[in-house]
Formats: structure tokens, C-alpha cells, sequence
């Protein structure tokens, strides 16, 4: 059902540095800072030749990136992105075998203007889990 990796998101506590240190330091294809108002997070991805890094950092006071720094104030890895064909099927197939699916079950529009679900990370040892439907 899960195809490829779309990306892997990485909570940080100074953007400006771990965009510079991606840029600078690990060579990579760093783009410029994007507000995701509706998502609560300040994204820089990062083009790898085989997927994708997002460094996330907290935009407004309710930002689910928020209490994840706090518990991690020196960052760390926050989800990883699976892309599947059909989301509506993937959501379906994973409530029927049991996994929780957060928010209202829904998928809301993504960061890349596409439809994204998460799953508990309870459900998947320990890993919040990020389907996009592409
Ligand atoms: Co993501």
C-alpha cells in the first residue's frame, strides 16, 4: 500500500542555523523558509536526489511542533512521509486493522497542496506516521 519515502521532518529549535548547516555544512539543495499558517509550522525542505527533508520550526502559539521542542529542546526527527495512491483506501484499510488516525479522520491539505493523513504513533512504534496521497 505505502510507496515511496516523501520525506522525513526534523523538528529544530533555530531554523535559520539547520538550513545553513544543510546548505553549508552537508552540501545539500536547501530552499528558502515557507509559513504553513494553516499547519502551524515554518517548513525549509530540502531536496535530496531521492526524497525530501523538511525542517520544521513553530509558527503561532498553537503549533504542533511546540510541545515536541520542548520535549526535544536540540530538535529531532518529528515524522516520517509515506506517499500512497489512494488515501481514502489507505485511511479505510487502516482503521479496519486497527490503527488510530489523528484529527477527524479527514485528510486535510498538506504542505505540498496535497491530501495528508497522520497516524498515531503509538500504532507504529513509536513513529508519527505522514501519508500524502500523490
Ligand atoms: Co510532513
Amino acid at each position: 500500500m505505502i510507496g515511496r519515502l516523501n520525506h522525513v521532518a526534523i523538528a529544530v529549535p533555530d531554523l535559520t542555523a539547520a538550513a545553513d548547516q544543510y546548505r553549508n555544512t552537508l552540501g545539500a539543495k536547501v530552499n528558502a523558509p515557507q509559513d504553513e499558517p494553516d499547519h502551524g509550522v515554518t517548513v525549509v525542505f530540502i531536496e535530496l536526489p531521492n526524497t525530501k527533508i523538511e525542517l520544521l520550526y513553530p509558527l503561532g502559539e498553537n503549533s504542533p511542533i511546540k510541545g515536541f521542542l520542548e520535549k526535544n529542546p536540540a530538535g529531532g526527527i518529528h515524522h516520517i512521509c509515506y506517499e500512497v495512491d489512494d488515501i481514502l483506501a489507505a485511511r479505510d484499510h487502516l482503521i479496519a486493522s486497527g490503527a488510530r488516525v489523528l484529527g477527524t479522520g479527514d485528510p486535510k491539505i498538506g504542505a505540498h497542496g496535497k491530501p495528508v493523513l497522520f497516524l498515531h504513533p503509538k500504532d507504529f512504534n513509536g513513529c508519527l506516521v505522514e501519508l500524502e496521497q500523490v
